[in-house]
């Protein structure tokens, strides 16, 4: 039996199709290995959203070109946004590489990797193929069992074309899948033994909406609602110009879906979103906020930003500081902006200098680590209800769950707690977790 190994960068999405990549390669004999020495064939699932997150690709591939002189049997792949950008480009600057394939190609895996192998040839397919990618059948290996946590791509592309985004290029335009395809798939995962599932989608909140007759994805979430065993519902991500009253609504209403929001805001100040094409104002975002936790008291937010879009201001941030100190983030996710190609912000004048970009985001990142810290202070002394999924990173004798809220609980107990949710007395707060003790 032939060994592939596949390596994986980028957004939950990714690691989602890195899953189905393993599937289909399993389906005609390959195994997966996690040493890439061993390996026979090499993918790698690539992330171009940041001019850091594509330079791993190359600097991975570099570390390959001794591999593939050693082994000229081997034959490596790129797949991902860093192939369906580049394509042909790849083969061309990297001379030892075989096989670029775009987002939309992972079905067709085993013919191109037969193609390569049999002629020898190198090969670029990014054709952006239309229509369901996802099928249920591949998700899982025979015999192998998905586990307790699964995720499952409810969508996929993106029609927003924020103006910094290289998603909508590399993804292509958004494509819901079948309610009735999805329900399958969680209740097959479900009777596997999964009890949390994420919905995954650059847009969740705009699911259904380009399918005529299709459910909205509040109806998906009531649908998914009495899926037997499933525990918990999550999604990512939800644009804040499409979260409507309906969606707001779930929140305490549908018994499994947590309390948890990933609401990415990009910025405080209304010009800079105008610019970025977000499609809403700071006031927009923050009605949101205030509905939200109107009607769930206790919901988490969470958030990203990006600091230093082109012509952003002092005063620009400064009204993205105060976006943060008002909302009050469970936690966020910040970033320097990085001109990617084909995006129009990459034309935009005053491109906003290295230095000055750091200087924010560090700004940004030591506010919000307080106010991080604050928020899991005041769960000391409280009993949170911890659904076991694993063991604890830093001390494996002990278990990890999470809250409903998505706060990482570590505490001691017994292996047999994995899979059941148990009340825990929180006794430490950290900045990335708490710890605690079962009651
Ligand atoms: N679809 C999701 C975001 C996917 S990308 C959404 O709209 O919310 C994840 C995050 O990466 C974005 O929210 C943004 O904060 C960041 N990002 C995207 N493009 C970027 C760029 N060119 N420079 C810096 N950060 C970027
Ligand atoms: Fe990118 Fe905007 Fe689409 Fe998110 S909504 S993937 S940020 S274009
Ligand atoms: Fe990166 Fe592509 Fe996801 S660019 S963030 S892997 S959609």
């Amino acid at each position: 039996m032939k060994q592939v190994h596949i390596a994986t960068f980028g957004c939950q999405m990714n690691e989602r199709d890195s899953q189905t990549m393993a599937r289909v390669m399993n389906g005609c004999d390959y195994r997966i290995t996690e040493r890439m020495e061993q390996a026979d064939l090499i993918l790698i699932n690539t992330c171009s959203i940041r001019r850091k997150a594509e330079e791993k690709t190359y600097s991975l591939l570099g570390r390959l070109k001794d591999l593939k002189n050693r082994n000229p049997g081997l034959v490596i792949g790129v797949g991902g946004c860093v192939a369906q950008q580049e394509g042909p480009r790849l083969l061309e600057r990297v001379p030892h590489l075989d096989l670029v394939f775009g987002t939309r190609m992972i079905h067709q895996l085993p013919a191109l990797i037969e193609e390569v192998r049999s002629g020898k040839n190198r090969l670029s397919r990014i054709e952006m193929v239309q229509g369901e990618l996802y099928v249920r059948d591949l998700l899982m290996a025979p015999g192998c069992s998905p586990g307790l946590k699964a995720s499952v791509t409810i969508m996929q592309g993106c029609n927003n074309y924020c103006a910094y985004c290289v998603v909508p290029y590399v993804r292509g335009p958004e494509e819901s899948r079948g309610s009735r395809e999805i329900l399958a798939e969680v209740e097959a995962l479900a009777a596997e033994g999964v009890q949390e599932i994420l919905l995954l989608g650059q847009n969740v909140n705009s699911y259904g909406l380009n399918r005529e007759g299709e459910l909205t994805f509040a109806g998906l979430l009531d649908l998914l609602e009495k899926v037997p065993g499933l525990e918990r519902i999550r999604f990512t991500t939800s644009h804040p110009k499409d979260l409507s009253p309906e969606l707001m609504g779930c929140f305490g209403r549908i018994a499994n879906l947590c309390e948890h929001i990933h609401l990415p805001v990009q910025a405080g100040s209304n010009s800079v979103l105008e610019r970025m094409n977000r499609g809403y104002t700071r006031q927009d975002y923050l009605k949101k906020i205030d509905q939200l936790k109107a009607r769930c008291p206790g919901i988490a937010i969470t958030s990203d930003f990006i600091v230093g879009f082109p012509s952003e201001t002092e005063a620009d941030f400064e009204e993205t500081m105060d976006l943060v100190k008002a909302v009050q983030f469970d936690d966020i996710f910040s970033f320097k902006y990085s001109n990617r190609p084909q995006t129009p912000a990459s034309n935009f004048p005053d491109q906003v200098a290295e230095e000055e970009k750091g200087r924010r985001l560090m700004e940004l990142q030591t506010y919000q680590k307080k106010v991080t810290l604050s928020k899991h202070q005041t769960l000391v002394g409280t009993i949170q209800q911890v659904w076991v999924e694993g063991n604890s990173k830093k001390s494996p004798q002990d278990r990890m769950g999470r809250t409903r809220t998505n706060k990482i609980v570590n505490f001691p107990g017994p292996p047999d707690l994995l899979g059941k949710t148990v009340p825990v007395r929180i006794e430490k707060a950290y900045i990335n977790s708490l710890k605690g003790v079962v009651v």
